[in-house]
């Protein structure tokens, strides 16, 4: 069950980058159900090929799997025209494909450190880029078209073993803003939604310490628990959404107050 209407994204093409992952998969199952047309994009074919099988058989609606690296201008160029030629342009453009390692900076090779650059912030600027042109098309037609960027908390306030996720999704940040700024003015609009720990997710699978039990992980959470991946589409359908319509430039943090922890002065 939905909070939201199940109509609100209908008629509307979204491309979901990494959308054969964990946290988009949901993004991408989510537009579905509330009638957006899906084409989700990373670089395993087979990986994306049963993530739509699944989504097509609770969703009932119109995907299209293609696989891409985000790093590669020409293969991002390729999937962005297989969109169009399915559906008919783009609406809506989710960037999560996204690459991640714990790694301390005194071992972290320059390659690591590039590679995972190279797929966060590189890919995000390639798909947007090339997204651009039907992002536009869209905005003139509807009078309203959306970037969503998958960004973190962890460069808050610095994470160890983290120095490239913290630096690329800061980056992520930055570029969230700028497009805002330079593309309000056509009607498109440009957001970012920052997870915190979600739980059953690649990412917390690469990175939750395995020496703490989750009541540990979760005793300094506010809210006193991991996120859900509904909780992070749901975040993303809005900002998708007619709903979110006057809201640009925006980082949507969803961490259940994770975050603040770290400002936390002392037990009173
Ligand atoms: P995930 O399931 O591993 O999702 C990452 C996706 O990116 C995969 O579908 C992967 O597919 C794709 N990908 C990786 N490299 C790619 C490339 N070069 N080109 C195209 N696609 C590529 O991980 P997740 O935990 O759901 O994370 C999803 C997003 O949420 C990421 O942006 C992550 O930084 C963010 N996030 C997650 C958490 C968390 O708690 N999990 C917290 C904060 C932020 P292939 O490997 O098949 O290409
Ligand atoms: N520790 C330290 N460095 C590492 C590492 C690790 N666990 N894994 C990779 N690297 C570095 C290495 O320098 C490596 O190059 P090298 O093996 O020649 O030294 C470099 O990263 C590139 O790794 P490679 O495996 O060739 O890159 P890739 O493009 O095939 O894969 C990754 C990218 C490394 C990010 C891989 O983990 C991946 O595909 N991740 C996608 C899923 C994911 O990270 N999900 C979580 C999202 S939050």
């Amino acid at each position: 069950m939905s909070v939201f209407r199940d109509d609100i994204l209908k008629g509307k093409t979204a491309l979901v980058t990494g959308g054969g992952g964990d946290i988009c998969g949901e993004i991408a199952e989510t537009y579905s159900a509330h009638g957006a047309n899906v084409v989700i994009t990373s670089r395993s074919q087979e990986r994306l090929d049963t993530a739509v099988a699944d989504m097509r058989e609770r969703t009932g609606g119109n995907f299209l799997a293609v696989a891409g690296d985000v790093r590669s201008e020409e293969e991002v160029e390729a999937v962005v025209a297989k969109t169009v030629e399915e559906f008919g342009g783009i609406d809506i453009l989710l960037n999560g494909a996204a690459g991640n390692f714990p790694a301390p900076i005194a071992a972290l090779s320059a390659k690591g450190f590039k590679t995972v650059m190279e797929i966060d912030v590189q890919g995000t600027f390639n798909m947007t880029k090339a997204c651009f042109p039907h992002l536009q098309s869209a905005a003139e037609k509807n009078g309203d078209a959306s970037v969503t960027n998958i960004s973190a908390t962890l460069h808050y306030t610095g994470t160890p073993y983290q120095a490239h996720v913290c630096s690329a999704k800061a980056a992520i940040d930055a570029f969230t803003k700028c497009t805002a700024a330079e593309w309000g003015i056509l009607g498109i609009r440009s957001n970012a939604v920052a997870p915190g720990p979600i739980g059953d997710t690649e990412g917390m699978r690469r990175l939750a310490p395995t020496k703490m039990s989750v009541e540990e992980m979760t005793s300094i959470i506010p809210l006193r628990r991991f996120g859900t991946k509904k909780e992070i589409a749901d975040s993303c359908l809005f900002l998708a959404s007619e709903g979110s319509l006057y809201t640009t430039g925006a980082i949507l943090v969803v961490d259940g107050g994770a975050w603040l922890q770290s400002m936390k002065m002392g037990d009173f």
